[in-house]
């Protein structure tokens, strides 16, 4: 039996637009012009043309109320994972910042950046709710901790950071989150609980960082609607420019990548957020000494992205095949899973708009990304998911994510809630496996799932 990995949440090799960066890369090094500015040191930020592209085609894409996203908004980084390092390096201090805040169920592979930057038992996961996330249980996370605050930020670590060599701005907290389409429960935020998170964030001096890194993977939930013209949530950093009364600094990072849209070895991504913060995030010390972290591969998204050949490749490729995929994982859940009490939880679906085949603008619901969420029945009838994923792995060759992985280390209660709450189902993935292999994935845990039963009984 061949062995299926449902863990894994990377684009099928395929995906990688190989032949259009071959392509990208032949008119670049032809070009000495090109080459030369290609190949050596660049300037911290990037390259202020493609900062200029990059801003100019998220206008399209986001059509932000505020208007044109300027150059001066933009930093090319090496990917969203590296651009996290920096964030924190930049405006975060263990001996100020009191706490850091992860949605939960967390994108795993991020909670070691946070450990690394020295936030280990100053973690809190704040659970997700159906809009995306519990406003009420984070508001009481700060209260609480607003009480303990006598104005002297007591932490107990000697202040490291200073103004003075570079750290003009230290957030208070930190709050970690992939508003749209989530890694790993799918959801999407609400715009009611984006406007009033930034306000929290504004109130207590949070910064927002904003894994945006599947939005331009998003499509219609109705089969019948095209793709092409589908009305994305506003960012967190969008609507933090719209809101009167932004600060200098802004309470919001956009954490951008083209890893998903194009391959993710080229480790090339932006942040967008306020120009003050966009300088600062240029002043880590890995980028002074090495200028942009992504020097080439800008150059190669640079020519993908003015020739219009990658928005041809998110369009008509990557989003049609993740389309199929997602269509026919759903058909097999509601197939084999479905009759056994599983359910698909995708929380309070995000109501937005499309245009149909005769260019009317009609309502439809947000679906897309990598990943989707189902949930095993409640109660102790149901074996445990440490049963299922065992079997599954054991005698039908499936690597299933265990829900616990999602849990914020550091934080003991968040690893509680997960036995309750996520740990009582897992996250499934279509980028990596093509449609034939998901359906027998699913037919496969289904078969896990009723050997698990017969087991009990
Ligand atoms: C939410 C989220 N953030 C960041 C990343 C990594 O992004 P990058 O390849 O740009 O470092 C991933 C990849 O799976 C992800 O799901």
């Amino acid at each position: 039996m061949k062995p299926i990995d449902l863990l894994i949440g990377r684009p099928t090799p395929n995906l990688q637009a190989a032949d259009k960066l071959a392509a990208a890369s032949q008119i670049i090094l032809s070009q000495p012009e090109k080459s030369g500015m290609a190949l050596t040191y660049g300037p911290d930020h990037g390259e202020d043309g493609i900062r200029e592209h990059i801003g100019d085609w998220l206008s399209q894409k986001y059509r932000p109320v505020s208007g044109r996203i300027t150059r001066d908004r933009i930093i090319i980084t090496n990917g969203a994972s590296g651009a996290l390092a920096g964030i924190l390096q930049k405006f975060a201090d263990p001996s100020y910042t009191r706490r850091v805040f992860l949605v939960e169920p967390t994108y795993f592979l991020a909670v070691q950046t946070f450990l690394d930057a020295g936030f280990g038992q100053r973690m809190r996961g704040i659970p997700e709710d159906d809009e995306g996330i519990n406003l009420e249980y984070l508001r009481r996370q700060l209260e609480e901790d607003s009480r303990t605050d006598d104005g002297i930020l007591n932490t107990g670590v000697p202040r490291t950071k200073f103004p003075a060599q570079g750290y003009r701005k230290i957030y208070k907290y930190i709050l970690y989150v992939v508003p749209t389409l989530s890694n790993p429960s799918g959801k999407t935020m609400s715009i009611h609980h984006r406007t009033a998170l930034v306000e929290l964030a504004r109130q207590y001096d949070i910064l927002l960082i904003a894994d945006d890194v599947y939005d331009f993977l998003a499509w219609p939930a109705d089969d019948g609607i095209s793709h092409e013209g589908l009305e994305l949530p506003p960012r967190l950093v969008d609507i933090d420019r719209q809101m009167a009364g932004s600060s200098e600094w802004g309470n919001t990072v956009s954490n951008g990548s083209f890893s998903k849209l194009a391959a993710p070895g080229l480790r090339v991504g932006w942040c967008e957020a306020m120009p003050n913060f966009i300088h600062g995030l240029s002043t880590v010390g890995a980028t002074m000494s090495g200028g942009c972290q992504a020097q080439y591969t800008s150059f190669l998204i640079d020519e993908m992205l003015v020739s219009g050949i990658l928005e041809h490749h998110i369009q008509n490729t990557l989003i049609p095949v993740y389309r199929r995929r997602y269509r026919a994982l759903v058909e097999a859940i509601k197939t084999y899973l479905y009759p056994l009490g599983i359910r698909i939880s995708t929380g309070k679906p995000y109501e937005t708009f499309a245009m149909d085949d005769a260019s009317n603008r009609v309502p439809t619901i947000l679906s897309g990304g990598f990943f989707l969420y189902i949930d095993f029945p409640r109660g102790n009838q149901f074996p445990s998911a440490t049963e299922i994923i065992r079997i599954g792995r054991e005698e039908f060759g499936l690597t299933i994510a265990p829900g616990e992985i999602f849990a914020v280390k550091g934080d003991p209660e968040s690893l509680k809630r997960a036995q309750s709450t996520f740990n009582l189902g897992t996250r499934l993935c279509w980028a990596w496996n093509e449609e034939a292999v998901l359906i027998e994935a699913i037919k496969r845990l289904a078969k896990a799932v009723q050997r698990a039963q017969e087991l009990r009984s």
